[in-house]
């Protein structure tokens, strides 16, 4: 495979570890069968993805954090549609690029999806053309339904439960759910009502790791991605910039610095590939959740 260069420099060759098909929801499956850990990042930009998909990286999150990593807001709140579809065709660009195989995930952002079926299927439908493959919302409960009509529609649809940034007001702030009994009730409930619906993916933001653990093998279909929640999920994300040590505040308590011994940003990236796949990262003390 070439290495195209770029007004950057060189982009990175492809990965040598993997057998590069390119990965899909069968693909995804397989892997969860086998046991085999999915790995996510988040990723804003053509080079970062292309690096991402390089380093063997199967799935690329468009996350609406970018509105805090890249565009300084203190939410996730005042992110637009037309901000996630710039950077979702960068992202699919740079993978495209380097001819790269990675999932790639559109956040739909706060106020694209909350209105209607309808409104959720223009905005899928936006981030879709723009180069994702599946798009994500956060919550449970009213969300099964659009999830319904998107997947019926023919849009993979990765859900998000636990702290769900975009109604961070609502909940309180930037802090573990899902730890009262009842909560915990809830969230299974919501978990498998989303499956029922068709998601095929949910991410489980800062929930305790047990949860986490027990809720898992209760979800064949729909792939549980852990963050802050324990090393138990069917895989793992982390934002970008929390995995390079590059933090404006204080960084998460269940981030690891990957670029600590890493030569560069491919190999910090390559690192996080394996730990994860290895069961190492998370470890126990690396979740956002403590007894
Ligand atoms: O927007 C984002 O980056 C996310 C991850 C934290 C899962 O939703």
């Amino acid at each position: 495979m070439s290495t195209p260069a770029t007004a950057y420099g060189t982009l990175p060759p492809a990965s040598p570890l993997a057998n590069r098909k390119p990965i899909s929801l069968p693909r995804l499956h397989e892997m969860r069968e086998r046991g085999e850990k999915i790995t996510m990042l988040t990723a804003y930009d053509a080079t970062f993805a292309a690096v991402a998909d390089a380093a063997g990286v199967e799935c690329i999150l468009v996350g609406d954090s970018l509105g805090m990593v890249c565009q300084g807001l203190n939410s996730t709140v005042g992110v637009t549609l037309e901000t996630m579809r710039h950077h979702t065709e960068s992202v699919a660009r740079g993978v495209r690029r380097v001819q790269g195989t990675a999932w790639i995930i559109g956040d739909l952002p706060f106020g694209s999806y909350q209105a209607s079926r309808e409104q959720a299927l223009q905005s899928a439908v936006v981030l879709m053309q723009a180069g994702a493959h599946m798009v994500k919302l956060e919550g449970g409960g009213w969300t099964a339904e659009t999830v319904r009509f998107l997947v019926e529609r023919g849009i993979p649809v990765c859900a998000h439960l636990g702290l769900t940034p975009q109604t961070v007001h609502a909940l309180g702030g930037y802090r573990v759910q899902g730890r009262a009994p009842a909560a915990a009730q809830q969230l299974r409930a919501q978990a498998l009502e989303l499956q029922d619906a068709g998601a095929s993916m949910l991410v489980l933001e800062m929930v305790p790791a047990p949860l986490a653990r027990d809720l898992t093998p209760e979800l064949p279909r729909c792939h549980t991605i852990g963050i802050g929640s324990g090393k138990d999920t069917a895989g793992q994300v982390l934002v970008l910039h929390d995995m390079l040590g590059i933090h404006l505040g204080k960084a998460p308590k269940f981030v690891r610095n990957f670029m600590a011994g890493a030569e560069g940003v491919q190999e910090a990236m390559a690192h996080y590939v394996r730990a994860v796949k290895a069961g190492e990262f998370p470890d126990n003390t690396l979740h956002a959740w403590s007894e």
